[in-house]
């Protein structure tokens, strides 16, 4: 149970990438927290000071416990937007703080122009915080450096050769572990009411010099072979169609031009934002051994 005396944070997507570094770096803070989870069985990989209470976005009824007592929320929306509209007034229903993982979809640059049903649902869950005066904060993240791990680790472990479309598409990878620092920062600090976050990456990196760091952190010499988008395509998972569609759109707008970078990981961290290379480094002895269960 939470501490008495001061109200927890509720982390939702607390089993998630950006979520679970919050619940680290909240609980490490002494900041007591709650983790909306939808099984017990996701639960258990959670620090023992955290409460955890069950609960689904796509079924409002059932935040109640989570809410109770809650004056702060952190809110991962990777669920169908049908339910949106309920949760966020149930939010709404006690003065609470939201901050919100969005999307930098309102940036003037081509990679994050390209209209896809991720940016509208982000858009729809914002219009909707708006609409109801909830003191929020908006925490607009590009591409996670993380996704490489997702995209590149098995041929890491294969071949070495990574056959990947847009190669010469610049990205600026923000690590998931500065993206969590701000949320956990504009969480627990006065003065975040109202803000609107894009966080990058310090640097513009084609994918091909990301693949290059990577391999240089690996110590091994990795490979950059372009497929053409129609192949990347047809080779996908056809669940991952939507996704995959939305990265091919902004890959190709982003070709030919450096990506979009902010300085505003530094500006509220008070330090540098971290480099890819810097966390392929960290992370480089998740690209070998064994890949991870499925
Ligand atoms: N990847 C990128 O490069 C990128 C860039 C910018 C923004 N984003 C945004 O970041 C968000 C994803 O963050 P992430 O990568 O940290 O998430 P993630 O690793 O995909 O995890 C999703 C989290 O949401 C939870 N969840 C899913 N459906 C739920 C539901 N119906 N009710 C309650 N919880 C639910 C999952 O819980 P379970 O464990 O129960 O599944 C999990 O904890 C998305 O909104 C995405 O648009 C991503």
């Amino acid at each position: 149970m939470t501490a008495p005396g001061r109200p927890p944070v509720l982390v939702t997507g607390a089993t998630g990438r950006i979520g679970r570094a919050v619940v680290d770096l909240l609980t490490d803070a002494g900041v007591p927290v709650r983790a909306l989870v939808r099984g017990t069985g996701a639960a258990v990989d959670l620090p023992g000071t955290v409460e955890t209470v069950t609960g689904d976005l796509t079924v409002p009824d059932s935040l109640a416990p989570a809410l109770r007592d809650v004056g702060t929320v952190f809110l991962v929306w990777t669920a169908p937007p049908g339910t949106a509209a309920a949760v966020v007034d149930r939010l709404a229903a006690d003065p609470r703080r939201v901050v919100y993982l969005s999307a930098p979809h309102r940036t003037p640059h081509p990679f994050f122009q390209q209209p896809n049903p991720m940016a509208a649902g982000h858009a729809e869950v914002e219009r909707l915080i708006a609409a109801t005066g909830l003191d929020a904060t908006i925490v607009r993240p590009g591409m996670f450096a993380s996704n490489a791990l997702h995209w590149w680790s098995a041929a890491v472990r294969g071949d070495g050769v990574v056959r990947w479309p847009y190669g010469t598409a610049e990205t600026a990878p923000v690590d998931d572990r500065d993206v969590a620092a701000v949320v956990a920062r504009t969480l627990c600090e006065d003065g975040h009411g109202g803000g609107d976050y894009v966080l990058t990456g310090p640097e513009s990196l084609t994918q091909a010099e990301q693949v290059r760091l990577l391999g240089d952190a690996l110590g091994r010499r990795l490979t950059f072979e372009e497929l053409p988008p129609d192949e990347f395509r047809r080779r996908s998972p056809v669940d991952a169609r939507p996704a995959v569609d939305m990265l091919l759109a902004a890959w190709n707008a982003a070709t030919g031009r450096p990506a979009y970078v902010t300085p505003t990981v530094a500006d509220l961290l008070g330090r540098p934002a971290r480099t890819f290379r810097q966390w392929a480094t960290d992370h480089a002895t998740a690209f070998t051994g064994a890949p991870p269960p499925r």
